[in-house]
């Protein structure tokens, strides 16, 4: 399909998808607003509406808490169609949202709003912006971190965006599934289950639910005693990349405090994502904060560090040697998950196939660190299964057939801002 055609599809998915102030991932599957999923709709709207654009973070802000807290779900309408929905949350809020966070895009987003159009119009929404997002990153820094590691813990796998990676199967099989009680699942009455989590899986989804929704999403205590507490390679690559865009529009704004102190939150956790290096296996890897034990995988999000802008040369040689294995092994990078390991399923969601946003984040950061064959190589293929296949959830890394829902929001940003280049 001509790039022209495909540009028109990509604006009339977010159109269809826009609910006026907000933008759900997909009509059907996933009827509410999302957290990173908005953070990446709104780099697609600035392509051709930058108001709404900024709308579009504006209405993920107004359902932060009074602690800093972005929550992962904002459930402005009700519907019967997503479980588990606000009833089963019960988080008190107005509007009702889950209790758990997700990656933090969206100060980045911010920088590439403000990067379209720096004038005085939209200087005044990045003002009132920005110590929302301050208050959310100094969250992550107070609310997550009780072990003094230096970097956030997640304490669901919802929270890492890539909901059943294995990389939650070890830490995850000590949640107590036991007193979990009935429940629906309707993710599987709209799609095929062999490309979504098991049973089991959602077991622990509802099980960590429930332990939060226990403390009356007391964040900090939630923080320390939850039983699923692991430092995620991806959230803690994405938050050190937010604190430096904010840094950046911080400094922008004249904001001489805020400039202070994301420059020495941006030290500090430099120097911690070391913890997450496994040198035997030669890449960044998530690891147990409460065991301590290193996931010892290598999934897409391995590759954020150059994204991060966590930069060390042997090491990169590592990870790039990484890379070019994966790629000789699939026809389209970036499969989530490393397909050498026995729980590669190219299907099934985080566990192999290839997702339009991880590409662009490891595409963006390969580019800054001056690996620009392989920036080109992933955007390439990313404009290629966009092109054949359609605007879907995810992508067969193996034969490039979309799969997951169709029409998605995230998928159509990431072809207008990034891949049709
Ligand atoms: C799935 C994805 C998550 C995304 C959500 C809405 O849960 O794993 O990353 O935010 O769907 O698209």
């Amino acid at each position: 399909m001509a790039r022209d055609e495909v540009d028109l599809m990509a604006r009339q998915v977010l159109r269809q998808n826009d609910r006026g102030t907000y933008t759900v991932p997909n009509g059907s599957v996933y009827p509410f607003q999302w957290n990173w999923d908005s953070a990446f709709v709104a780099m697609g709207f600035a392509t051709f509406d930058l108001d709404r654009a900024w709308c579009e973070i504006e209405s993920l802000f107004s359902g932060q808490w009074s602690d800093g807290f972005v929550p992962h779900i904002i459930f402005w309408k009700d519907d019967a169609g997503y479980f588990p929905g606000p009833a089963v949350w019960s988080s008190g809020r107005s509007p009702p949202t889950s209790g758990i966070t997700q990656p933090p895009v969206a100060a980045s987003t911010a920088r590439i709003l403000w990067e379209h159009d720096a004038s005085k119009m939209h200087e005044m929404r990045l003002r009132r912006l920005f110590p929302k997002m301050l208050a959310w990153h100094r969250w992550f820094a107070s609310a997550r971190d009780s072990q003094h590691i230096g970097l956030p813990v997640i304490v669901h796998p919802w929270e890492s965006g890539r909901d059943n990676s294995p990389e939650w199967d070890i830490p995850a099989s000590s949640v107590d599934v036991s007193r979990v009680g009935a429940y629906e699942r309707r993710d599987t009455g709209h799609l095929d289950e062999r490309m979504r989590p098991t049973r089991v899986d959602y077991d622990r989804y509802v099980a960590l639910l429930q332990f939060g929704r226990a403390l009356n999403w007391d964040h900090e205590r939630i923080g320390r005693e939850s039983p699923f507490r692991v430092v995620d390679v991806g959230v803690t690559m994405i938050l050190l990349r937010a604190n430096r865009d904010l840094l950046f529009l911080a400094d922008k704004l004249g904001l001489d405090d805020a400039v202070t102190e994301l420059r020495s939150t941006v030290d500090r956790m430099e120097r911690c994502a070391s913890w997450l290096w496994d040198d035997e296996i030669g890449a960044y890897c998530s690891r147990d904060a409460v065991t301590g034990r290193s996931s010892q995988l290598v999934t897409s999000a391995s590759f954020l560090s150059f994204y991060a802008g966590v930069l060390d040369s042997a090491r990169d040689v590592r990870l790039l040697n990484h890379l070019s294995r994966i790629s000789r092994s699939v026809k389209f990078l970036l499969p989530s998950l490393d397909p050498a390991v026995p729980e590669f399923d190219a299907r099934r969601y985080w566990r192999g196939p290839a997702w339009a946003v991880i590409n662009y984040l490891v595409g963006n950061g390969l580019q800054s660190a001056g690996h620009y064959d392989w920036a080109e190589r992933i955007r390439a293929d990313t404009r290629r299964l966009i092109e054949v296949h359609g605007m879907y959830e995810y992508f067969c890394p193996l034969s490039g057939l979309g799969i997951g829902g169709d029409d998605f929001s995230w998928t159509a940003s990431i072809w207008l801002h990034w891949a049709r280049q």
